[in-house]
């Protein structure tokens, strides 16, 4: 599998998320879900998903977070796999690790009632994500184009 298609899938999720994280903060919808995490309102599939709008994009928001976790996981473990990657691996590992602490800190922005030093924390740390996973996505395409040099004439 191509480590650089996974890792701009990661790129693609992550920008997602912070789309609709911005959809949630300008709705105020912060605390439509409540203050538990991972479930919302206690529920695992909240039963007002289709009528409230607040609801619909806290959840999307925390579903979609959870789909680039996934992305991150598996283009670090692409990573980890293949020699090829070794230069593009570092960052890999870096992206994971700010990930996990984002998912981390979007659960204390909510269990802390929307704490504004947590929420600027959150926005500040989901740039910095973005930047990694594009630096890891970047690096991974460098080294495929190694790998597989360019058909000469
Ligand atoms: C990939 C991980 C995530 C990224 C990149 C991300 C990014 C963002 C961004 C950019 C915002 C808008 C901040 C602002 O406008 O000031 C936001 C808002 C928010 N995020 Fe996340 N987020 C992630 C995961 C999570 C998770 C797992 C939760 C858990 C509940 C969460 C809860 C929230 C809440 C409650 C808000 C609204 C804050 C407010 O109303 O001011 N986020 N997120």
């Amino acid at each position: 599998m191509k480590g650089s298609l996974v890792a701009l899938a990661s790129v693609g999720s992550i920008y997602s998320t912070i789309v609709i994280g911005s959809i949630v903060t300008a709705l105020e919808a912060g605390l439509a879900c409540g203050t538990d995490w991972p479930t919302c309102n206690e529920q695992v599939i909240p039963s007002d998903l289709l009528v409230s709008a607040e609801v619909f994009f806290e959840y999307v928001h925390r579903v979609v977070a959870a789909l680039s976790g996934l992305l991150v996981l598996a283009t670090l473990i692409v990573s980890l796999r293949n020699d090829a990657y070794s230069g593009p691996r570092r960052w890999a590992i870096l992206t994971f690790i700010a990930l996990m602490i984002q998912i981390l800190l979007g659960r204390e922005v909510v269990a802390r009632m929307l704490n504004p030093y947590l929420v600027a924390a959150h926005l500040s740390l989901a740039v910095t994500v973005l930047l990694l996973a594009t630096i890891t996505a970047y690096s991974m395409y460098k080294a495929d184009k190694l790998v597989q040099p360019q058909k000469t004439h």
